[in-house]
Parts: C-alpha cells; structure tokens; sequence
C-alpha cells in the first residue's frame, strides 16, 4: 500500500464539531487562536483591523476548527504600544469600533460554538488614565501618586533617577515630572507601572475582570503577569546587563513571589461565575518550574511555555524543554500550553529559516523554504504534545515576518528607543492577506485601500482564498490537523509522553487515550530525510510522507502522526 499526503482528505465534516467536543475543562487540551485586531480584518476601510471586522471572520475561525480566541487589546488608547497601553479598560478604542461591537462578538462567537479570551493590562496603564493625569495635577504628596511609583529623585537636587532600573523598551525606566518626582514605568514612559500595593488599585481590577465577566468574555489572557509586584524598596539591580525585551532573567521587578497574592483573589472572582472561565499569564520567568507556580490549582490556568517558544528546530533541545514542561506542570496539575509564534516575536517560520542562537527578534529573513518546512512541522510536533496550544494569527497561511519594514512605518515604541537596536515587533504585526491579488488582500475591503503597514507582494500568493482547497497548502494543513486532532483521543489532554527510540535528530513519541487508542508522532528535524518502520496508519505529514508497505521515508524536517 502506497499512500502519500495528498491523497488523505480532510474529513468530508471537519469543522461539524467545532467548539462542541470539549465540555469539562475545555482549556486543558483546547487550541486557542491568537486575533490582534490591528491586523485582523479592517470592516470600515481605514487601514486598521476593528472589531466589526473580526466578527465578519469568526466564521473563519470556526472552520479552521480552534476553540477559542484571544483578542490583543481593543481598549481605549493612545496607541503608544499598539493598545498595550490603556485609558480606560471598559471602554473601546473608536478605532476599533464601540461596546456593542465587542459584546455582538461575544455573542456571535458563542453562537459558533468558539470562546473569547480577552487581554488585561494590569502592569500599567496609559499615562492618559484618568488616575495618572489626575495624579499628574495634583502634585506631590497626594494620595493619588501612591497608586503608582512616585518617587523624589537621588541626587543633590533629585536630578538622577530613584534607581537603575531600565526600560524594557530602552532607557531609564523612571521620567521626572515637571514637580520633580519621577515615576515608574517598565515599559515606554507612557505606560506608568501602577502600585499594585495599594487597595484601589487592586479593587479596580477586581471591578474590571468583573466588568468584562458580566459581558460574557470566557478568560483573560494577563498582560506581564509576572510583573505586577516589585521587590521591597525597589533595589538597584547594580551593573550594566541590563534588561533583555520579554528575557528569562531574574530582575526585582519580574517574578516576585508577592504577585501570586493577586492571582489567589482573582480566582476567587472568576470562580464566582459560571462556565468554565479561566486566566492565560504571559508570565517570563526564568525557569519553566517558576512558571509552573503561576498555574497551581488556586491560581491560573494556563501560562505560555516561552521557553519551548526559544528552543531552536532541534531533536535533543526539543525533547528536553518538553520533558522539563512536562514535568513541571504535572505536580501542580495544570496543562502544558505550547506557542510557537505570537504578536511579540518573530514569526517561527522565520525565526527556523535562519540560524540557531538569534533569539526571537530576527531582522533577516534567511532561507524561506526551510523555514516553511520547519515552521509546518514544529506545529504538527507542537498540536501533537499533550496539554493546550496557541496560535497566532497567520501562522496558519505560513506568514513570515516582514523583515523589510521602512523605518518611517514601524510604530513598535522599542525601535524608536533604541536606534533600532531592538524591537523589531512591527514585522510579525503585518495585516494578514485574505483574498485578491492587490493589496491590502482582502484586510480593508477596497483593493487599493490602506493597511496600517504595508504587506509585501508576495502575500497574493499566501491569501486565505489561494490556499483554501489546494492540497498540501499550509492553511490546509492546519485545518486537517485540528481536525484529525479533534478526532483522535489520544491526542490534547494528557500529561505525558512516551518517548520511542529514534535514529538522532529524530522525535518518536507516543500518546495513549483512555480507551486505548494511541497516536505516534515521529518528527525528523535533520536537513536529511529518514527512512524507518512505518509505526502505524498514517494520519497527517507536515510534509510528503510516503509508505511503501511497512516503511516509510519521513522527508527533511517534517513531522508525521500515526494511528497505532
Ligand atoms: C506584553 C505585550 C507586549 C507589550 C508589553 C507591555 O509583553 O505582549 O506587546 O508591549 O507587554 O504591555
């Protein structure tokens, strides 16, 4: 028996159960997509994605067959960090369309059977916040300064800053005020850190995850988890290795234990509400067991798994971030939660076309094709891992970032900061490409219209519409994977691996279901392709898997899954 990839149809009903085989911890095993509406869908024709927009593609979403969707920040803002940077947190940025917008898409979702996570900000605000501007007015000494970091300066005439802490985004992180105190803020000067110390605060998020519950959202995925609570006294951190943009280093600002205080209440109020509802912590801390503290059973759900996210296409490196995640979300039982691309670092597709060791901010855009392949076949390895996965928007069509941005149409606050040393966020932020062969493809609705940041020619060819139905395209792929994915129990939930022997530089794994069921996946991350015992029936390849009888040649850098 011969079979090849192209010839296993995508179940003729792939998408009939979307959003309706999980009941009971629906989170555990679900694969949650990743909407940042600036580069989504653009319903009124200005260049920027908004809410109306999304909603006209939910059906989209529903097809592709995820189960939930975690939209970026759609609040009112004045856009200094792309909506990162809020002026009031129950309200809706014009640009993104009103209330009623996210409420109908809140509805409409649910009516499709998808869930809506949305994103709270509660490290800063925007310096335009009520409370900053009235604590502005008011001056030293007022209570209103004591919710966030107001501080005299050092220095005979306070001219130095209260301590030597950097900006993430390049430069101090504290700015005078023209009274001569300084203020904190471990993002651009405006986003001021709030003082999570202080009970007002801690009650307007109390209000606000309450706010958004009562509208319906199912979860909040938490902007800088780790950075609420600051170490006693705000200590220098001494030397000049300052802060790397969203590291793994151990800072008094990231990653103190104070901040799981939080996590407990918040729970408290999310338990309070029916259905399932559940917390995402963008939490980079410096070791997946630090990460795993986020997620005990009286805190959040899920946190993202950065560190797999830096692991280069690498058996050996693979393996162990796996095993380590593994097991050190089991002892506090919580799910893995895989993620391989987001809004803040270079598409994988990019970040596999060049060579290993360049972080997750890539300016070149290396060898397309091999970073393709591999992209393909790290997601198949990724959908194939026990626990929840994330996705982020045009992974599914095989974007890479844009990496030849014009200076003059970058808006990331972290280039301007830093001479374009760092923050290089603009290139994985390029509208996605619908349909059409001129731009903006679909975004905007008029060809020929606006899109916030250009998107380069070759994307006609990466559009939804050219690569819906064409067998082997990587949307397809995608879409049979969550497919076959929803059918086979023995892949999702679960806490476990067993690992298989395989020649070096290949994965072989097995998971088994409750009913005795049991998957393999085998993915060979050498540049060479791999011949070896077909372990079962051959469910999905990243790329042309064929079997010849009971063997099978797993090509260069793809990833297979089989029925055993
Ligand atoms: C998070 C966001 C990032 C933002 C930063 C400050 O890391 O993902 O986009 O710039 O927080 O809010």
């Amino acid at each position: 028996m011969t079979q090849h990839l192209a010839e296993l149809a995508r179940p003729a009903d792939a998408t009939a159960t979307a959003g309706a085989r999980r009941t009971g911890d629906w989170w555990r095993d679900a694969v949650i997509y990743q909407v940042y509406p600036r580069s989504f869908a653009d319903a009124n024709g200005d260049g920027m994605g908004d809410l109306p927009g999304i909603r006209s593609r939910l059906p989209y979403l529903r097809d592709l067959g995820v189960d939930a969707v975690w939209l970026s920040p759609f609040y009112a803002s004045p856009q200094a960090d792309a909506g990162y940077d809020v002026s009031d947190y129950r309200r809706v940025d014009p640009m993104f369309g009103e209330l009623a917008d996210a409420t109908g898409l809140i509805e409409d979702a649910h009516r499709l059977g998808l869930r809506i996570i949305v994103d709270l900000v509660p490290n800063h605000c925007s310096d335009q916040h009520e409370w900053f501007q009235q604590a502005l007015r008011e001056g030293p000494g007022s209570p209103l300064r004591k919710r966030f970091h107001f501080l005299p300066g050092k220095g005979e005439n306070g001219e130095l800053p209260p301590n030597d802490w950097e900006s993430i985004f390049g430069g101090p992180a504290w700015t005078r005020v023209a009274d001569g105190e300084w203020y904190l803020h471990l993002f651009a000067p405006e986003q001021p850190d709030f003082n999570w110390e202080h009970p007002a605060v801690q009650d307007e998020f109390r209000s606000i995850l309450r706010f958004w519950l009562d509208l319906g959202v199912d979860g909040f995925r938490i902007d800088v988890a780790h950075g609420m609570v600051k170490a006693a006294g705000l200590p220098d951190i001494g030397g000049s290795d300052q802060l790397k943009l969203l590291g793994n280093d151990v800072m008094p600002f990231f990653d103190q234990d104070g901040v799981h205080e939080i996590y407990r209440d918040w729970r408290r109020v999310l338990d309070e509400y029916t259905g399932e509802r559940i917390f995402v912590a963008e939490a980079w801390t410096p070791t997946v067991q630090r990460t795993a503290n986020y997620v005990r059973p009286d805190e959040l759900h899920q946190a993202f798994n950065f560190q797999y996210l830096g692991t280069s296409w690498d058996a050996e490196a693979l393996r162990e971030v796996v095993d380590l995640t593994l097991d050190s979300m089991r002892p506090v039982g919580a799910p893995a939660t895989w993620v391989l691309s987001n809004h803040d670092v270079t598409r994988h597709a990019t970040r596999f076309a060049n060579p290993a060791g360049l972080g997750t901010q890539i300016r070149t855009p290396g060898d397309r094709e091999l970073g393709l392949r591999r992209a393909r076949a790290a997601t198949l390895l990724m959908l194939g891992l026990p626990g929840s996965a994330y996705l982020y928007q045009g992974e599914e069509l095989g974007l890479p970032d844009v990496t030849d941005l014009p200076d003059e149409v970058r808006q990331d606050p972290s280039f301007h900061r830093q001479s374009g040393q760092d923050g290089f966020r603009d290139g994985c932020r390029v509208p996605i490409p619908w349909s059409g062969t001129e731009a903006p493809y679909g975004f905007g609705p008029v060809a020929g219209g606006p899109s916030w940041l250009p998107q380069p020619a070759s994307w006609a060819e990466l559009s939804v519409e050219a690569q819906t139905g064409v067998p082997g395209s990587t949307l397809e792929l995608y879409r049979s994977a969550l497919a076959v994915r929803r059918e086979q129990a023995a892949l999702g939930a679960g806490d476990s691996v067993d690992w298989m022997d395989a020649q070096p530089g290949v994965l072989a794994f097995r998971r088994t279901a409750a009913d005795g069921s049991s998957v393999v996946v085998t993915a060979n991350t050498t540049g060479e392709p791999v011949r070896m015992a077909a372990p079962g029936r051959l469910l999905i390849g990243s790329g042309e898997v064929v079997v010849v009888d009971d063997e099978t040649v797993l090509p260069a850098d793809t990833t297979a899954w089989w029925a055993v």
